[in-house]
């Protein structure tokens, strides 16, 4: 086990690097989510009947906050099922979050809906930051056991090969993702607008139902741009540093660099960046 004083260098705990923990840490809670589709106990609704939690979710970020907490005791955890339900709640979690020295980030399960209903597309994911700024995110797709991992500085790989963003230049090329948020009063009916502005635009739109997938997909250039309004930051944290990592761009709708506390979110290969913005911002859908 890893002793609890941290040498010089930070990124690196007694030999337990915070990429390996994060690691092995997805890879094994994202084996046990797989083991308990079909079977997932109680289903919960949150905010809305789109907004579902199970027990799974709940045993997922409990195996995570243990495992990370045995290697760093010190650190912050800011986990979706830790935080209130309530809006209010969950920006004052993320601000004080942003202003920790180490801050884990977890989504336990991205993509509930989709685990609830066996439709196999949904992730665990875990960024680490430090005084903000995003050092290290894993996302973990245990239905095809891909991981994607990204260092600060170090490049964003799956199953070891280098990631890169797509080439795509024209958004007639572009294959973009997106998703329906919950919020069916505030959010939904801007993001239905930038959806309505842009699929007549580019070659065509997914929402999958895995907004931490998706990033992970814009970082490996399987897709070109990923626009979703009302997101958090255990949803994007890792997925941001991937594409980040992989020659991409991450911003809020309006422009501004990506921070914890991002919530309608951009993502793209850089290249198209400026034209999915112009074409959200045309359609008065940056939320
Ligand atoms: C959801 C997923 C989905 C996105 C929703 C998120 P959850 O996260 O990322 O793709 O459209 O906005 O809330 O609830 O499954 O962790
Ligand atoms: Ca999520
Ligand atoms: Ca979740």
């Amino acid at each position: 086990m890893a002793s609890q004083k941290e040498n010089s260098n930070p990124a690196v705990v007694t030999g337990k690097s915070f990429t390996a923990v994060a690691i092995n840490t997805a890879a094994k809670a994202g084996e046990w989510i797989k083991s308990k589709l079909g079977s997932y106990g109680q289903l919960s609704l949150k905010t809305s009947a789109q907004d579902l939690v199970t027990e799974v979710d709940k045993g997922s970020e409990k195996m995570i906050r243990n495992l990370i907490s045995t290697h760093f005791p010190h650190h912050t955890f800011l986990g979706e099922e830790s935080v209130g339900q309530t809006e209010e709640e969950k920006q004052e979690a993320i601000a004080r979050a942003s202003e920790a020295e180490y801050v884990w980030v977890v989504d336990p399960v991205d993509g509930t809906t989709n685990f609830v209903h066996g439709f196999p597309f949904f992730s665990v994911s875990i960024a680490l930051a430090h005084k903000g700024e995003i050092i290290v995110g894993v996302v973990y797709d245990p239905s095809r056991d891909e991981l994607f991992v990204a260092e600060k500085g170090k490049g964003a790989y799956v199953h070891g090969n280098k990631m890169k963003v797509s080439r795509e230049s024209e958004l007639a090329q572009c294959l973009i993702a997106s998703g329906f948020p919950v919020d069916q009063q505030k959010t939904l009916p801007p993001n239905m607008r930038g959806l309505q502005a842009l699929a007549p635009q580019v070659r065509n739109i997914r929402t999958s139902g895995s907004a931490a997938l998706h990033m992970a997909y814009v970082a490996a250039g399987r897709l070109s741009g990923f626009y979703e309004l009302g997101l958090n930051a255990w949803d994007t944290a890792a997925g941001a540093i991937l594409i980040q990592e992989a020659g991409g761009k991450v911003t809020d709708t309006l422009g501004n660099p990506y921070r914890l506390s991002t919530r309608h979110t951009l993502a793209s290969n850089g290249i198209v960046h400026s034209s999915l913005l112009e074409v959200i911002k045309q359609a008065d859908a940056q939320g």
